[in-house]
This record gives structure tokens, sequence and C-alpha cells, in this order.
């Protein structure tokens, strides 16, 4: 049989996963014709805005809007036209944590994956290929199918491929243009070996076939959560270990250079931080917790949970040195928190760091200012404000949103750096001493700053795992 070939592709939901990899796939693929379609009128319109003042802030995204929109990639409302033109759907809808019922605090909620294959059913009048890329609990495509086929036309059949995406914040134009891998789940059957291949073929316009990976649709699922998961581990790992060197005078980054030169460990994804942040990491391991423990397998999900723990615990023993540094109170003294995102070279702020630290620094009675380059004051308040805590002022009076570092930090008792743009290495630390109170700390919860250089103007430098004093 001819391989299937795909010449529509709809992608449903135009959030950080749907747009930048289908607007990638539209500049790599001239020939097919790509429409990314969201029930969000106004984040359609960002995508369509003639100023390409797109929704998304990602480096070099704007620039393959620029090179597709219009001739093969198009932004709409119309989700059900996109349905029924399309030989090949992704999904790419929100999949949240679950706020109540079982599984609250940990399973994913599908309730947006079921509307939308709910909707592929009913609008569809021939056969399709259905691409799972919303990160979803293992054997999804099993309810997905069970949907379709209820209510499917006569004459229409449905594949369904897990294709999750690895993308990371920041590099997402990079990683979707050279990823370490793709991969593609599909049942073993003729029919989703012929699928696999169709969307194998798509990827292969700009990706080398070694690194296109075809798996069973299960191992795809699981992959995904177990990827995020183990990466999600190794920081956790390194985090308690700095609590280690703290304690023993051993510095982290040194010990994390010389495990990470082991070839079997590598180097990457080893630095200790203040904890690690963004809408993956927490998510995913508590999913597989969830998994695991609604398979019974309660030693396997203590395991997974613990690495979140350990994050949760290393976020909160920073904010407690804090603390115990600026000698056991912070009440009325004035923090300064240099860096808002989860990390840098974003403005997303989904379970950053910067907002459990600012909230602990609240109910201590501190007041707060902020500085990040990406995030708007209206996100940073409303993070702060949902975060649910019920600090002693009002938030708009405690917290104050500056325009820059220097601004933020005048006048500061402490400066807390909590996401490593690269800008604050290099400010003017001289002049911001000399508006600081004295004496003036510096908590670097990404260990990126000249430790040297500080001290010598006169700094007080706290670092994640060193166990240098003051
Ligand atoms: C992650 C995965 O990397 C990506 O493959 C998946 O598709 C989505 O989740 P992302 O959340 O964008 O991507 O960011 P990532 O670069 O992985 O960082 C996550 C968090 O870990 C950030 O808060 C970051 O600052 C922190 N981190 C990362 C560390 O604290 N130390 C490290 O060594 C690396
Ligand atoms: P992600 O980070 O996984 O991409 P986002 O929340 O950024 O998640 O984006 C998901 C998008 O999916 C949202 O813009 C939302 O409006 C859209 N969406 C959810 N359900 C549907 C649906 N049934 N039809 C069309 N769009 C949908």
């Amino acid at each position: 049989m001819a391989p299937i070939e795909v010449k529509k592709i709809v992608c449903i939901g135009a959030g950080y996963v749907g747009g930048p990899t289908c607007a990638v796939v539209a500049l790599k693929c001239p020939h097919i014709q790509v429409t990314i379609v969201d029930v969000n009128q106004s984040r359609i319109d960002a995508w369509n805005d003639p100023d390409f003042n797109l929704p998304i802030y990602e480096p070099g995204l704007v620039d393959v809007v620029k090179g597709c929109r219009g001739r093969n990639l198009f932004f709409s409302t119309e989700v059900d036209k996109g349905i029924a033109e399309a030989d090949l759907i992704f999904v790419s809808v929100n999949t949240p944590t679950k706020k109540s019922g079982l599984g609250a605090g940990f399973a994913a909620d599908l309730n947006y994956i079921e509307l939308a294959t709910r909707r592929i059913a009913e609008v569809s009048t021939s056969s399709k290929i259905v691409v799972e890329k919303s990160t979803v609990p293992c054997r999804t495509a099993e309810s997905m199918r069970t949907i379709l086929e209820a209510n499917a036309k006569p004459g229409c059949r449905f594949d369904i491929l897990s294709n999750p995406e690895f993308l990371a914040e920041g590099t997402a134009i990079e990683d979707l243009f050279a990823p370490d891998r793709v991969l593609i789940g599909s049942l073993q059957s003729q029919e989703g070996l012929d699928a696999c291949a169709a969307l194998a073929n798509v990827y292969a316009n700009w990706i080398p076939k070694e690194r296109i990976l075809t798996v069973g649709l299960w191992s795809s699922e699981l992959s995904k959560l177990a990827a995020n998961a183990m990466l999600a581990q190794r920081i956790s790992s390194v985090n308690m270990l700095s609590a280690i060197c703290e304690a023993t005078g051993a510095n982290v980054d040194e010990v994390a250079y010389a495990v990470g030169k082991d070839s079997r460990v590598g180097p990457k994804f080893l630095k200790a931080s203040v904890g690690f942040g963004g809408s993956c990491f927490q998510k995913y391991s508590l999913n597989l917790v969830y998994l695991a423990r609604s398979l019974n397998l309660e030693e396997v999900a203590r395991y997974w949970y613990a690495v979140v723990e350990a994050n949760d615990y290393q976020k909160n023993r920073f904010a407690k040195k804090v603390v115990d540094t600026l000698f056991n109170t912070i009440t009325g003294k004035k923090i300064a928190v240099l860096g808002f995102a989860f990390k840098a070279d974003t403005g997303d702020t989904r379970e950053s760091p910067a907002i459990d630290l600012i909230n602990h620094f609240l109910s201590e009675r501190a007041r707060v200012t902020v500085y990040d380059p990406e995030v708007q004051e209206s996100q940073i308040m409303l993070d702060l404000t949902d975060y649910g805590a019920k600090p002693a002022e009002p938030i708009q009076k405690a917290v104050t949103v500056c325009p820059s570092a220097l601004e933020a930090c005048k006048g500061a008792d402490a400066i807390v750096v909590v996401t490593e743009w690269k800008e604050f290495v290099n400010l003017d630390w001289q002049s911001i001493h000399d508006t600081m109170n004295k004496p003036a700390f510096i908590f670097d919860g990404r260990n990126i700053l000249k430790r040297q250089e500080l001290k010598n103007i006169g700094f007080k430098v706290v670092s994640i795992g060193t166990g240098d004093r003051l």
C-alpha cells in the first residue's frame, strides 16, 4: 500500500506546545497546509497580530511565524472547519492538574482532551490520524479511541498516535529545529504502523531518520512522564547534595562538575538551585505518582513523590536561610527579588520558585520589591494573589514591581536572585551596594554571580551549596 500522504494538518490548541510546534512544522513543510485552531479568540488574534506581538515569547518564534503565516500557516477559531479538512490532527490542548475530585492535586484533568476528541468524532466526515501531542497519562489513547469509535460516522476510521513534545521553554525553536529525538508511539497493527509512518514522513522533512524513534503507544505516553520525572529527579538529587555541602564545607558546583564528568552520568541538569519550577516537572512527577498509586504500586509512588518533596524542602530551606541570616527577622525589612520567571529566557511564571519564596517573605512581614526583565507586573500580582496565602498586609501594599534591578535594590536589606537572567551577573554592583542598608546581603539562588567580586565590594554573599562562612 502507498504510504499515507499528509497534506493538511490541524492543531487543536494554540498554546505553548501547539503554537511553536506546528509553526515549525509549517515552516519546514511548505507543501503541507497547517492550521492552528483555538477556542480562545484573543489568543488567535495575538497569533495573527500584524506587528507579530505573539501570545508567547520564545527566541526565534517571530521569524518562524513571519516565514510562513499566510503562506501555509493559519491561525483560526474555526475549530470544526479545521478538523473537517485535515488528514492529521494534533491534539494540543491543556491538561491541568485536577483541583477537585479523585486524584485532586496529582492527576491530569482530561476534560479538555475528551471535549476535543468528541468534537473530532462529531465533525469528521473522512478518516483521520489523531495525534496526542498534549502530555497525557499512560493509556489515554485507549479512552480517545473508545470515544472516537463510538461516535464515528460510517466510513471514518481514526488511527491514534502518541507524539509527546520534549521542547523546553526558552529554547523551543532550537529544540524543534534540531531535537535530540522525535518519539512516535502507535499500535503495532498494520494501520497503526501506517499512521506512524505518515507522521514520521512529516518530521523527516527536516529531522534525520535515526532521530525519529517509533515505539508502542503506551511506551510513548509513559516516556514523556518518565523523561520529565527523571530530569526533575536529577535536580532534586543535586539540591539534596547542596544541603550536605553547606553543612560540610564542600562546594556543590565542584561536586556536580566531578560527578558529571562520569560519562555515565553526564554534565547536564546538575545545576543546584533554589528549586525547579515550570509547568512540567512537578506536574508530571505527580502524574507519575498518581499513576503508580492507581496501579497499587505504593512504594513506586513514594519514590517519585520524594522528588517533589525534596524540591519543596529546597525552596523552604532557602527561604529560611534568608530569614536566619538576616538575624532571624525580616519584619519590616526590604527584600529585593531579582527574577520572577521560573527560569531565564522565558516570561513564563508557572510554578516559579519566586512565588513560594515571596510568599514566605510576606508571611514574615517583609516588604518585597521585584524586578524581572520579561514578566509583567499584572502577572506577578496575579501569581502572588492566586497563591492563596493570607499575608499580614495586602499584596499590593507589601510588594512593589520595579522597572529595573537597580530600582528594586535601592535601600534594600537583602537581594535574592531567583532567576538566572544573564543581565544580573554584570549589574553595576558597586552602585547597588552604595544604595543598600548595611550589612548588604545577597542570596544567590542560582549560583551565577561573581562571588569574590561581590565580596570585594563589601557584600555578604550567600550561595547555594557552599560551606563558606560570611
Ligand atoms: C522541561 C523539560 O526540559 C522539557 O523537555 C519538557 O518538554 C518540559 O519540561 P522546561 O520546564 O521548559 O522544560 O524547563 P527546563 O529547562 O527543563 O527547567 C525546569 C526547571 O528546572 C527550571 O526552573 C530550571 O531553572 C530548573 N533547573 C534546570 C535547575 O534548577 N537546574 C538545572 O540543572 C536545570
Ligand atoms: P500547553 O502548555 O500544553 O500548550 P496551553 O494552556 O498553553 O497548554 O494551551 C492549550 C490551548 O488549548 C489553550 O489556548 C486552550 O484555549 C486550547 N483549547 C483547549 N480546549 C480546546 C478545544 N476543545 N478546542 C480548541 N482549543 C482548545
